[in-house]
């Protein structure tokens, strides 16, 4: 059977200085789940939030929360987003082994990666299900999927821009990624970056089932019909 179609509404570009009316409109509209992008200046070139916001998210909503940590060394802050009240962990690949040559410097970005140390990534995948929250791993668009991990993994987020920032362009190569881990993973397939109405119906058809939105959602006057018409995989 199929998976039904998740809205998952990044708080990226909600207004934070009342983030509680924006969750609210969210949840009234039927979003499934919030989106926290977790950034730190250094895995990618902005900052963004911690764990003590999703702790204030967590107050406002029962929705699954999921942290999508873009940061360096995510093994080290995983404790810390489980216990402010994150469902499901997103760490991103490329924090797990020798970068490319074209991004090893820190100021280097996309950060992207060919041979993933598995092991590390199976111990941090690990340590998130064993503080009882889901487990994802995160591709940004130039690297490959690492398949030998699928199995430590309640789902797979596929970035279809480079990290970093809302309101950017869709990457049409991030379609592939999605028709490949439908063929061979049962988890969540997560898409994330540039979702609007035209780019949502060739994420839904390569086999996506969470549409993470920020700019397309929080930009409109009607939020109800811009997550039918996502959910429907037509224009709002
Ligand atoms: C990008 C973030 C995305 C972003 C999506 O670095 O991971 O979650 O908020 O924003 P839109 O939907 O505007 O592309
Ligand atoms: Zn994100």
């Amino acid at each position: 059977m199929t998976k039904p179609i998740e809205i998952s509404a990044s708080i990226l570009a909600a207004d934070f200085s009342r983030l509680a009316d924006d969750i609210k409109r969210c949840e009234d509209a039927g979003v499934g789940r919030f989106h926290i992008d977790c950034m730190d200046g250094h895995f990618v070139p902005n900052l963004t939030i911690g764990p003590v916001i999703v702790e204030a998210v967590r107050r406002h909503t029962k929705l699954p929360l999921e942290t999508h940590l873009m940061i360096e060394h995510p093994g080290a802050y995983i404790d810390q987003y489980a216990k402010a009240g994150a469902d499901i962990i997103q760490i991103q690949a490329e924090c797990y082994g020798r970068r490319r040559p074209s991004c090893r410097q820190w100021d280097q970005w996309p950060k992207e990666i060919d041979e993933v140390d598995t092991s590390s990534l199976r111990g941090d995948l690990k340590k998130i299900r064993g503080l009882g929250s889901k487990a994802f791993v995160v591709f940004n668009p130039g690297t490959p999927l690492c398949e030998e991990v699928l199995d430590d993994c309640d789902g797979v987020l596929v970035m279809s821009v480079n990290p970093g920032f809302a309101g950017q362009q869709f990457m049409l190569q991030a379609l592939p990624k999605l028709k490949r881990l439908g063929s061979i993973f049962k988890g969540d397939i997560a898409i994330d970056g540039g979702i609007n109405a035209q780019t949502a119906p060739l994420a839904l058809e390569a086999g996506a089932r969470v549409l993470i939105t920020a700019s397309y959602l929080f930009s409109a006057d009607n939020f109800v019909d811009v997550i039918q018409g996502l959910k429907a995989g037509r224009p709002a």
